[in-house]
């Protein structure tokens, strides 16, 4: 993964590129001042508030807060892995993205996988137009017609054992490689495997499945009429991994890159024929429930996505599988809805009896608050102070899973209305939930720790600003022994600077990109705004909090000591004592 390419690499990458034209190929920016504004592109807005400025090599949002490198910004809008976005940005610039050689070596087994699944689509089609007649039937009597069935590259596997190995699989290699990719299996004879194979797919309906990039990596099949199974998949291969993957989502992007609204459904056929009508924004997971992986594939596209379910209970399961993985990934302006199917009715067969705009109505939609609350709801006796508590031991756990923000706030005040609780009383009850939540604390020290917490967020976000101001401090050992949470952090960052005195705010960032810090480093990276004004003394502000944290320090070694018995305090330790009562400021 990451660790597969050197940080130095990434480090002298973002230091050749320039975010201004990466994001302009994309988005076209407007100069203002010394950066350059759009509408953001990862938010609904009239007036720009999406800001890149060139010397951070950095973007951000005032609106919704989006921020982040070049290698994020193409992670966020083109939807890119992290790999795939340091290649891109590698080939812009020219660049061969050094790796060791047993990754050379898989890349190349991809690529030859890809190409070969490539080749299959392009036979399974041209099998549909040359022999296809019963499928085409089967098709258009489902209301599928050309220009879709192109769209999806819609083919046919015709009946019999080898048609795919005779056309792909001439030599043994070739067919070792169709094995690998999924599409034959090993022929066994009196349980023993004879060398030989046969196509996985035959007399089916076709659908490949093609990754974001747009490559081919598997197949769905389904049989004509009422043959068994009714659906065969791809199995998991190198490149096909079902968890990950969603049927449809590369053909959304290219009718629109950032759609509105994702809809969820179950099937390759449902995909389709909302397609067919008009909605080219329904994506499927392939016959398993959506995974956290995919839904975070579908948010960083789309700020919305609604599940199409069956109406009928097993769907309401689903529904609340779909719930459970969901809660954590929503806020920052990501919501998730349901949308239930009448009963006997899938998204196939809805919309091809009410049509696309009854579809696309919020008249079945349940919002994922909703549809929490009411599930919730109906578990319990609501009449009864027992029944009340049972709700709020059922209800605080989900809330606890859910960022902090605006619907956690009114998804509470509401929680609170139905137990019959004052706000402040689940609150608290809140707070015992969270992760990490300390089974108990003081209030004094916790006001202490907001206001400690604030200061190395300070600091770190000066230096992110100013990777200079890292260079000043000769000595991290001074702040080695600070019992603040984040010193770690800032001394690992400070070290970072020192053994690299000219890396720039994005090759920082992008240091700690899938650790722990990741969250909390964008949110503390510069905001180009209060940059932009040079009044703001950076250095001034940051040797005082400097000052502050080393007297942080020395506040922590006097504490120490009023806790020692005064009879037992050394001459030494009593000299603290009356220097530090003693100073003007006790910051
Ligand atoms: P459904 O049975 O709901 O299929 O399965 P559907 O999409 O409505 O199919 P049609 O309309 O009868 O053609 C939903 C999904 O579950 C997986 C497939 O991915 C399918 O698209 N599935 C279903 C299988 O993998 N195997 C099966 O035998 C059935
Ligand atoms: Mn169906």
């Amino acid at each position: 993964m990451a660790g597969k390419i050197p940080q130095s690499f990434i480090d002298d990458l973002l230091a050749r590129v320039d975010i201004v034209e990466v994001v302009d190929a994309h988005v076209p920016l407007r100069k203002a001042g010394k950066n350059h504004k759009a509408r953001c592109p990862f938010h609904e807005e009239k007036t720009p508030s999406f800001t890149v400025v060139r010397d951070k090599q950095f973007y951000h949002c005032f609106g919704c807060g989006a921020n982040g490198t070049a290698i994020s910004f193409l992670m966020e809008y083109g939807g890119l892995g992290f790999i795939d976005a340091i290649e891109e940005l590698a080939g812009r610039c020219g660049l061969e993205v050094p790796r060791d050689a047993s990754y050379q070596a898989q890349a190349k087994q991809y690529d030859e996988l890809y190409e070969l699944l490539e080749s299959a689509a392009k036979f399974y089609q041209r099998q549909l137009r040359e022999r296809g007649n019963n499928a085409i039937d089967y098709l258009k009597e489902r209301g599928i017609i050309g220009e879709v069935a192109g769209d999806y590259e819609i083919g046919y596997a015709p009946p019999g054992w080898n048609n795919l190995i005779n056309a792909l699989g001439r030599s043994e290699a070739e067919q070792a490689r169709l094995f690998e990719a999924g599409m034959v299996i090993r022929r066994e004879e009196g349980g023993r495997n004879d060398g030989g194979y046969y196509d996985r797919f035959r007399d089916r309906i076709v659908f490949p499945i093609r990754d974001q990039r747009g490559r081919v990596i598997g197949f769905g099949g389904r049989a004509l009429g009422d043959g068994a199974p009714k659906y065969l998949n791809s199995p998991e291969t190198p490149i096909y991994h079902k968890g990950r993957e969603l049927y449809g989502l590369y053909q959304a992007r290219n009718k629109a890159k950032q759609p509105e609204r994702l809809y969820v459904v179950e099937g390759y056929m449902d995909v389709i024929a909302l397609a067919q009508h008009g909605v080219t924004n329904a994506v499927a997971a392939s016959g398993t429930a959506v995974t956290e992986n995919q839904l975070e594939k579908m948010f960083r596209v789309s700020p919305r996505v609604i599940f199409c379910f069956d109406g009928d209970e097993a769907g309401r399961k689903a529904a609340w599988r779909a719930l459970e993985i969901t809660l954590p990934h929503l806020g920052e302006g990501r919501q998730a809805h349901f949308n239930f199917m009448p009963e006997g009715d899938d998204p196939d067969s809805f919309v091809r009896k009410h049509g696309p705009e009854k579809f696309q109505s919020n008249e079945n939609v349940v919002p994922f608050s909703d549809f929490l609350l009411d599930s919730l709801k109906a578990k319990v006796e609501l009449s009864t102070r027992e029944g009340r508590a049972n709700f709020l031991d059922f209800a605080l756990p989900y809330l606890a899973k859910m960022p902090e923000g605006g619907l956690r706030q009114l998804l509470l005040r509401d929680v609170a209305g139905i137990a019959e609780i004052e706000t402040g009383g689940i609150d608290k009850l809140l707070q015992n939930k969270l992760p990490g939540a300390p089974a108990r604390q003081r209030k004094p020290r916790l006001l202490m720790q907001k206001q400690n917490r604030k200061l190395i967020g300070d600091l770190i976000s000066y230096i992110l600003s100013k990777p200079e101001l890292a260079a000043s401090i000769e000595d991290t050992a001074e702040l080695s022994d600070i019992p603040l949470a984040g010193v770690d952090f800032l001394i690992e960052l400070i070290t970072l600077i020192h053994s690299n005195p000219a890396i720039n705010c994005a090759a920082i960032l992008e240091h700690w990109r899938d650790s722990r810090y990741e969250q909390r480093l964008s949110e503390l990276a510069p905001d180009p705004d209060a940059l932009a004004e040079e009044a703001f003394d950076l250095d001034v502000q940051f040797l005082d909090a400097m000052e502050k944290l080393k007297a942080n320090k020395a506040r922590h070694s006097i504490e120490k000591i009023t806790q020692v018995n005064p009879s037992e305090l050394t001459g030494a330790q009593k000299a603290r004592l009356r220097q530090w009562y003693s100073a003007p400021n006790k910051k």
